[in-house]
């Protein structure tokens, strides 16, 4: 097993966001370990899928576990796995609740718990994680308390992390992303939601996957919240 490679797990990895970065990483030739619920199986030897509730303490212990087996460490973990439940305040159900903090909070606490366990053992490694805009700027009409309860939490853990780690050789970082052409957005929405943005349009995939791998490449760099919002967290 060769140890120059790089391994890198992604959460979230069965479409939008998530699947354009196991692209990408593979162009850069890291070993990717992809997850989420309806992660299909890949025919590359370097690409390793895990199915699995990212809340479930259980899928972190086998993506893990998978990781150190196949590829023997973890470099890099990408927590993209994220919901976004847009209601006013009032109508958040008990579910939606535990659904937003079951994704976005327990989803980033055990895989990083488990990741940075692993990277401590080289004294080297990087968590980056998708966060939103929406924390820095809320939007009138846009109702969206339970993102930013749950992902203002990880921009505040992502800089609480950068410290506790700085010395030793593991960075911790976040994207915070406007709102992006996934499929998590139908595209007759696009227009309305383009108009939300400073510069008028929404952002692409690739711009989310290039500012992840930035960071990723950029070893004087930790505790930042890099924005690619099209001017969002800056002001309307
Ligand atoms: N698109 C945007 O406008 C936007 C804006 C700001 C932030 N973001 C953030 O960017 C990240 C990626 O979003 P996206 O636009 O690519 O969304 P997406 O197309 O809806 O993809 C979300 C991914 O998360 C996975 N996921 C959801 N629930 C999960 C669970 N319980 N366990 C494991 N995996 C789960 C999904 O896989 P399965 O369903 O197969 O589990 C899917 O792979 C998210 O964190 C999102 O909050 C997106």
């Amino acid at each position: 097993m060769s140890t120059s490679q790089k391994v890198v797990v992604v959460t979230g990895a069965s479409q939008g966001i998530g699947a354009e970065l196991v692209k990408a990483f593979r162009k850069l030739d890291y070993r990717v370990v992809a997850t989420a619920r309806s992660v299909g199986s890949s025919d590359d030897p370097n690409v390793l899928t895990v199915a699995g509730d990212i809340a479930d303490p259980a899928t972190v212990q086998r993506v893990i576990a998978a990781a150190v087996e196949r590829f023997g460490r973890v470099d890099t973990l990408v927590n993209n796995a994220g919901i976004f439940i847009a209601k006013p305040f009032t109508q958040y159900s008990a579910e939606d609740y535990a659904a937003a903090i079951g994704v976005n909070v327990s989803g980033f606490f055990h895989i990083t718990q488990r990741a940075i366990a692993e990277m401590e053992k080289h004294a080297s490694g990087h968590v980056v994680t998708i966060t939103t805009s929406l924390v820095d700027h809320a939007i009138d009409g846009v109702p969206s308390v339970l993102a930013s309860l749950t992902k203002g939490g990880l921009n505040a853990a992502t800089k609480s992390l950068a410290i506790e780690y700085a010395k030793r050789g593991i960075r911790a970082n976040a994207v915070s992303p406007g709102i992006i052409k996934s499929p998590m957005h139908a595209e007759q929405t696009h227009a309305a939601l383009g108009a939300l943005h400073p510069m008028g349009h929404m952002g692409e995939m690739s711009d989310i996957v290039n500012a992840v791998l930035y960071l990723d490449a950029a070893p004087f760099v930790t505790g930042e919240i890099l924005h690619v919002d099209g001017g969002q967290s800056a002001g309307h």
